[in-house]
């Protein structure tokens, strides 16, 4: 039927809330009988046991989904995992390993983004296995993929991908654990255990839609700055660069994400009181690092708006303002929901700045030239 905004002012922001169904169409839609549905998670199709190395390779969003699971995909299936936008691999020509030991994972919300399109064409013609991860049945990315995965995001109206992103992550993070079954690396315990985990997490990214108003009051204390710096560590570095893409497509404001533990190597040349650097901070095995940076980020007089646990008193202490976001211990999950308050953060600076937040300028929903 017709896609409508209902009780929401922007498409934008009713896809931020569809992001709990999404999750919950995800389970149903890829496990049966507290199993994981193979043929629908696209593993019938491929020849996993000769799996050599693994490209993943998109645009836009759908590449930083990429970034966001690619340490869980390596960890899970022991093979090397490399993450390429589509317009460089298509133009490098990279070594694959022929005979159907490559395996190239295109991402893609429309199915038709020209350059992955271009980059499934590629791996095909040189002997590599494909799988496709797409919101739009029957798209070309579907037609031209040797194996598919049909996102559970249902249409994707605002121009800036938000739930798409979490059915991607869902897709990938899912199929590794399939595909790590197939090899016989994954065992019925582990998978039992992850959606035991999963199940909890359309409630905990209900509760941080319910921190909206608390964003939406930052937002507004930071909506007049002319640049941010996002920085992260371990699949929170991902979610900075994606928090700064959130920014910059919705509010055209620059916003830069680095991986906090190279601010050192240059950007904190930038640091000074008209930069605020939005640091992701959860309760992991990276916080005390990120905090250290952010010790450094303070001492040259920098803002720091954190993203992290409200209740962690050592965090809140060192940042001027924090978002509050709730903690996992599944590192693709925790990128996942620290990736709501961002979402947010944007959408809500571009409001108050007066933005046509659908509708960015410049930007097209799909992209199919080059
Ligand atoms: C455009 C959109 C982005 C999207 C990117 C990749 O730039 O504005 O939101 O992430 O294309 O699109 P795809 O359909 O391939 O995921």
């Amino acid at each position: 039927g017709i896609v409508d905004k209902g009780e929401f002012p922007h498409f934008m922001l009713k896809e931020i809330h569809e992001q709990p169904d999404v999750i919950r169409r995800a389970i149903q839609g890829y496990t049966s009988d507290n199993s994981l549905d193979l043929k629908k998670l696209g593993i019938e199709r491929l020849e996993v046991s000769k799996l050599e190395q693994i490209h993943i390779v998109a645009c836009g969003t759908a590449y930083i989904a990429g970034l966001v699971c690619r340490s869980f995909i390596e960890r899970t299936l022991q093979i090397p995992v490399n993450v390429e936008i589509a317009s460089e691999f298509r133009y490098r020509e990279p070594f694959l390993l022929g005979d159907r030991k490559t395996l190239v994972i295109v991402i893609s919300q429309s199915g038709e983004t020209a350059d992955t399109l271009a980059s499934l064409k590629y791996a095909a013609g040189h002997e590599c296995q494909t799988l496709s991860i797409c919101n739009v049945p029957f798209s070309s990315i579907v037609r031209h993929s040797q194996s598919s995965i049909l996102m559970t995001a249902g249409p994707e109206i605002g121009v800036a991908s938000t739930k798409a992103f979490i059915g991607q992550i869902l897709c990938l993070y899912l199929w590794s654990l399939a595909a790590g079954k197939e090899k016989g690396f994954t065992s019925i315990v582990e998978i039992d255990e992850a959606l035991a985990e999963l199940k909890q997490l359309p409630n905990q990214v209900a509760k941080v839609l319910e921190t909206k108003s608390d964003i939406e009051k930052i937002a507004a204390k930071y909506n007049g700055y002319k640049s941010f710096l996002f920085v992260g560590r371990g699949s929170s570095y991902p979610i900075a660069i994606e928090g700064a893409l959130k920014l910059k497509e919705i509010s055209y404001i620059h916003a830069e994400a680095y991986a906090a533990g190279e601010l050192k190597h240059g950007p904190i040349a930038l640091v000074d009181k008209d930069m605020p650097v939005l640091a992701i901070a959860p309760n992991d095995r990276y916080q005390e690092k990120t905090v250290s940076n952010i010790l450094e980020i303070r001492a040259r007089n920098g803002i720091i708006i954190g993203l992290g646990d409200s209740e962690n008193k050592h965090l809140a202490s060192v940042c001027d303002d924090l978002m509050s976001g709730p903690s996992s211990s599944n590192e693709v999950f925790q990128a996942l929901l620290s990736t709501i308050p961002l979402q947010l953060f944007s959408y809500y600076v571009a409001c108050q700045r007066g933005e046509d937040v659908d509708q960015p300028r410049n930007l097209a929903k799909s992209v199919t030239v080059e």
